[in-house]
């Protein structure tokens, strides 16, 4: 398995190009099984989650091309409704594609995803709502089966917020029968950039971005070229690797937008952020100050940067709560970072953060992707060599993480297995 040897210390200067949105890319590319045509996506992030979901769709029957950051789809003869365990264990989003073959081949059936290194993360709400439009759904050995001869409009209510839920849900009722209304539902950029393509395709989504969005059902959808948002949590990780290392770093192509509770709290952590266009420039501060903070479905603090920003309190000159809402177990890279010298206490489940004047390197181990992140992160800032092992984690989420920072004056290196 590939690792990641930083040695710490260095400041962070100069400019980073942010690549598209994995998570806004996954259910995109998910929505060309709703069109019989070939479908363009350029911007697409070149990573391993991105090269699962082509390797499902083409399970599908869908033909997939991807170079560099290009993928086109046809999904014009679907033959397989089976999404088997050996895909979907591999990338818990594979879930995505439930609502819209229910909707175009009338029945799927989709291994259940289980639980992962962050929390037990059922599917029940995405089931739920499924079977409010009219799906018959039954789950044998591991496996949700769903069928319905042609979907109907309702009323749904999420008991909580679900950003795949909203998102398999909202590409299921773009081909039901009648209008459906989604309440509480996510309101994160993903979820607004998987509408306003469905839009293009002919949907009729509207709402999409607020709590409430009403689908108008349409009899067939047609294929498109677009374009995928750029990823506010790559974007969120740079920020805070800026300020870590006391920086000067410009983002490019980026949704200053999507960052706006990031960028309140590393303003109140005393760096300087600046926005410009589509570009975010942060600059470091001599003292870190220690902020609270709490994650939350958007428009909060994203359980996204949870880590990232953990590791910026460790090195603040105070004290800080990190309270996480929304995963009951994201604080797995906890362990590791008091291995590096973090004084961190978990209390439920809220962390409190003793800032340290230094951390120091050690070989750590990475549990998930945002946690290896924070890994690296700390690795930056660390007195002498970390060792991040189990790199394959960030492979799924961050394209060439370790090259743009090299490119920002880290000593950063992958060793290959
Ligand atoms: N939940 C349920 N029942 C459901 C669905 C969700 O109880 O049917 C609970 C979950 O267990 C969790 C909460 O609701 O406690 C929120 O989960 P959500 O469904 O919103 O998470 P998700 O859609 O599975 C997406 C992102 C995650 C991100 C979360 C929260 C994708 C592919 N994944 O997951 O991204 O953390 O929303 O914003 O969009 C990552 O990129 O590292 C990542 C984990």
């Amino acid at each position: 398995m590939d690792k990641i040897i930083i040695d710490g210390g260095r400041r962070l200067a100069g400019n980073v190009v942010i690549s598209g949105a994995k998570n806004a890319a996954l259910p995109i590319l998910v929505s060309s099984l709703l069109t019989d045509g070939k479908n363009t996506y350029t911007n697409v992030p070149n990573l391993k989650d991105i090269q699962s979901t082509c390797i499902l769709l083409q399970n599908h029957g869908a033909t997939v091309e991807a170079a560099e950051n290009r993928v086109t789809i046809d999904a014009g003869n679907l033959t397989n409704p089976e999404a088997p365990y050996d895909l979907v264990r591999k990338m818990r989003a594979s879930i995505l594609v439930l609502g819209p073959l229910v909707a175009r081949l009338k029945k799927a059936r989709v291994s259940l995803p289980g639980g992962c290194a962050i929390g037990a993360r059922p599917i029940n709400l995405h089931l739920k709502a499924l079977t409010a439009l009219g799906a018959k759904i039954d789950l044998k050995h591991g496996y949700v089966e769903a069928e319905a001869d042609r979907l109907t409009g309702a009323d749904i209510y999420f008991d909580i917020v679900t950003v795949t839920g909203t998102e398999n849900i909202m590409m299921a009722a773009a081909l039901a029968d009648g209008v459906t209304t989604l309440r509480n539902a996510a309101r994160e950029p993903e979820v607004t950039a998987l509408a306003d393509v469905l839009n293009q395709m002919g949907a009729d989504i509207r709402g999409a971005g607020t709590s409430e969005i009403t689908i108008r059902g349409v009899e067939s959808l047609s294929p498109v070229t677009t374009s995928i948002i750029a990823d506010r949590i790559e974007a969120g990780t740079f920020m805070v690797a800026a300020a870590l290392t006391r920086g000067d770093v410009t983002l490019e192509n980026c949704e200053p937008e999507h960052l706006e509770a990031l960028v309140h709290k590393l303003r109140l952590a005393g760096a300087g952020v600046h926005v410009c266009g589509k570009s975010i420039r942060v600059e470091g501060p001599e003292s870190i100050s220690s902020v609270d903070v709490k994650t939350l479905p958007y428009p909060g603090f994203p359980t996204d940067m949870q880590a990232q920003f953990m590791v910026l309190m460790s090195v603040a000159s105070g004290l800080s709560i990190i309270s996480e809402t929304i995963f009951e177990n994201r604080f797995m890279h906890v362990g590791e970072l008091r291995r590096m010298g973090a004084d961190i206490t978990i209390s439920g489940n809220s962390a409190v953060i003793r800032g340290m004047p230094y951390l120091s390197g050690a070989p750590v181990m990475a549990s998930d992707l945002r946690a290896s992140a924070s890994l690296i992160l700390a690795g930056l800032v660390a007195q002498g060599q970390t060792e991040v092992n189990r790199v394959y984690h960030l492979d799924r989420g961050y394209e060439a993480m370790e090259k743009k920072f090299e490119k920002l004056g880290a000593a950063v290196r992958r060793v290959k297995a």
